[in-house]
């Protein structure tokens, strides 16, 4: 086989091979708690981390690592990790970089169940998180304190369909010696590999286009490799000895793969946010149609978003491949298969006729979710956005008015067709 592999094998093959005890083609779902040490030495170096294998199933499983590698491989990571849901990653993701009294810098355009956790939950652990518009990169750099440990933001934002400037971000994340992290859910690596553009941390809700069907709840973090955890005392967890792991001292005893092992050691460790095996074998199958999914969801989306931009019953539609949109030109480089299939619509009539046009849909699903074979819909303003101020909806691209679709990939004339009588009826 010629090396590297291009994209489509990787993510057919990537992680794994036969089962080496059965020649299983497919991978098998290890549903086992434990693995039985060869011996006493074998324990004790698995515990040390001088060699790798398998202890416990919270810290890792056969068939939920071959996930983590193909994803790490899909993404040109250095390692990865597979956490219980989208959410799980996202503090994963944060927990070696920070503790009481720090802060993130985070995107106000970003998953309002995100700006729930970084606004509340979060702040429990003594963390907390400053919300600013990342188009505005002056302000991005003014929000930079000396407590920040990270950027934060979403390649296409949820609901909105925007797109991150995602190498304006990594300079700024570079020049303070802070990570940057990209939320890639919306795009996945088939759309946009954020490392490629200076992203640090990719994290992931495997829950959407990843496993692709509306299956499965999880998520993952794919670590580059290639930040210096050393080079300016700001994250002690990875530079100096962690004494909740004997006083190992993971970057400088672990070079690119201290993030990963970190996190599996300590994070996932104590705070057990496991992606079950199971999950984690229906997410692998999912992503062997990655690519053939995503094209025909990016095609969709653009036909599905010119046509509700020519109608006289829309105010507006946000998706950042309409030739008109100011996201166009960022799109081109950042995403330039296609601006994803997310994006939200204005209905003439406000929040009554967006609440009309979810109830009359008949082949859309109404569900708070994305990234699922089906078309689906929702209103955020009255469900994943509710608990938030009417200022922050829209700051968050979920105005009372608009709608957020996720375009499937049924026959693009049935979806067009569905909206068509949907918004006639909301309307009227
Ligand atoms: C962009 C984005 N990130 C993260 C999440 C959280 O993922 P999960 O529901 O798997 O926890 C979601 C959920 O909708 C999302 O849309």
């Amino acid at each position: 086989m010629t090396e590297p592999l291009g994209f489509d094998t990787l993510a057919i093959h990537a992680g794994t091979a036969p089962d080496p005890a059965t020649g299983a083609r497919q991978v098998p779902i290890y549903q086992t708690t434990a693995y039985v040490f060869r011996d006493a030495d074998h324990a004790a170096k698995l515990f040390n981390l001088q060699e790798v294998g398998y202890i416990y199933s919270r810290l890792t499983n056969p068939t939920v690592s071959a996930l983590a590698n193909r994803v790490c491989a899909l993404e040109g990571g250095a390692g990865a990790i597979c956490c219980s849901s989208g959410h799980a990653a996202q503090i994963m993701a944060l927990f070696p970089l920070m503790g009481p009294g720090l802060n993130i810098v985070a995107s106000s355009r970003l998953y309002g169940g995100t700006i729930t956790q970084f606004s509340q939950t979060i702040k429990r652990f003594g963390w907390s998180a400053k919300f600013v518009d990342t188009d505005d990169l002056l302000a991005v750099e003014h929000a930079i304190d000396d407590n920040t440990r990270a950027i934060f933001c979403e390649t296409i934002a949820n609901p909105g369909g925007y797109i991150s400037d995602l190498d304006a971000l990594a300079q700024i994340a570079d020049r303070a010696g802070i990570p940057l992290i990209v939320d890639n859910t919306t795009a996945t690596p088939y759309l946009c590999r954020p490392i490629e553009h200076g992203a640090t941390l990719v994290v992931h809700s495997a829950t959407k286009y990843l496993t692709g069907n509306g299956t499965v709840t999880g998520g993952v973090v794919v670590d580059s490799g290639k930040f210096d955890w050393s080079a300016n005392g700001k994250f002690p967890s990875l530079s100096e000895p962690e004494p909740a792991y004997h006083g190992l001292a993971f970057h400088p005893a672990l070079g690119s793969m201290a993030f990963t092992f970190h996190s599996i050691a300590v994070g996932l460790r104590d705070l057990g946010m496991t992606m079950n095996p199971q999950g984690a074998h229906y997410t692998l199958m999912g992503i062997e149609t990655l690519s053939l999914r995503m094209q025909r969801h990016v095609e969709n989306a653009k036909v599905v978003a010119d046509w509700l931009a020519q109608d006289p019953r829309v105010d507006f539609v946000t998706y950042a491949g309409l030739h008109n949109s100011p996201y166009r030109k960022r799109a081109e480089k950042i995403v330039p298969k296609g601006a994803g299939a997310l994006f939200t619509f204005a209905v003439k009539g406000g929040y009554e006729a967006c609440v009309k046009l979810v109830d009359h849909l008949k082949l859309f699903s109404h569900v708070a979710n994305l990234g699922d074979t089906r078309s689906l819909i929702i209103h955020p303003a009255s469900t994943t956005h509710r608990q938030l101020e009417e200022d922050a909806q829209i700051r968050a691209g979920a105005a009372p008015n608009v709608v957020r679709v996720s375009i499937g990939i049924e026959d693009v004339k049935d979806i067009i067709a569905d909206l068509d009588q949907a918004l006639t009826a909301a309307t009227a």
